[in-house]
């Protein structure tokens, strides 16, 4: 399709069950279907250590994360599934966005991301997605408004891991639209 913006999609859950992961999922579909070209990222392929300084000097920034940073460098927008652990992201994606920032030149700036969050729990990990939110706007990106966060993630989802409510079928696909959209106007 002509135009299509490019977008990665990576979730802070590499758990092979991860809600996040299956909502993840779910916002692809409908982002591909509205004209993206959408590569998936999953941390239990792609393993990058957690940052410490020590390591760094030694050895410079992990393969991995040196992967990690091209590709974001080679798409216009993101998607990111920030799950909630004591009401923070999670150590896994606060540690793969440190790392990336530790590149010359930062990937980040000027891309279009969007964050969706899901949790067994009553709020969906809400501050989870809006601490995300803000860690992705100090890094200079520009955040999809629109909002698809998932309570009582684990029975949203049926067998085929299709969005059982309208209600959350309807916010994925308003997150899918916008980043699409959005993406194609602002992203680099
Ligand atoms: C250490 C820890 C802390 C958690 N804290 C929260 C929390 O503050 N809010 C919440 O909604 N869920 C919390 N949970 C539950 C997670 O949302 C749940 O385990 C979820 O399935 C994790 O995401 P995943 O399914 O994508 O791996 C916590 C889980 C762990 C392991």
């Amino acid at each position: 399709m002509a135009n299509s913006p490019r977008i990665l999609a990576f979730s802070g859950s590499a758990r092979r069950e991860s809600l996040n992961k299956k909502l993840l999922a779910a916002v692809v579909e409908l982002t591909r279907a509205a004209g993206a070209e959408v590569t998936v990222v999953d941390f239990k392929d792609l393993p990058i250590p957690l940052y410490e300084g020590d390591l760094e000097d030694a050895d410079g920034i992990p393969a991995n994360a040196q992967k990690l940073i091209d590709l974001i460098t080679q798409h216009g927008g993101l998607v990111i599934a920030s799950p909630e652990y004591n009401s923070q992201m999670t150590p896994l994606l606060k540690n793969v966005i440190d790392w990336c920032t530790r590149a010359d030149e930062n990937p980040f700036k000027g891309k279009v991301a969007a964050v969706v969050s899901a949790s067994p729990g009553m709020f969906g990990g809400i501050r989870s997605m809006t601490l995300a939110r803000q860690l992705l706007v100090h890094l200079g990106c520009h955040i999809v408004p629109a909002q698809c966060v998932l309570p009582q993630a684990d029975k949203a989802f049926d067998e085929q891991g299709a969005l059982k409510e309208e209600r959350n079928r309807k916010n994925a696909q308003g997150v899918a639209t916008e980043l699409v959209r959005l993406t194609r106007l602002l992203g680099p």
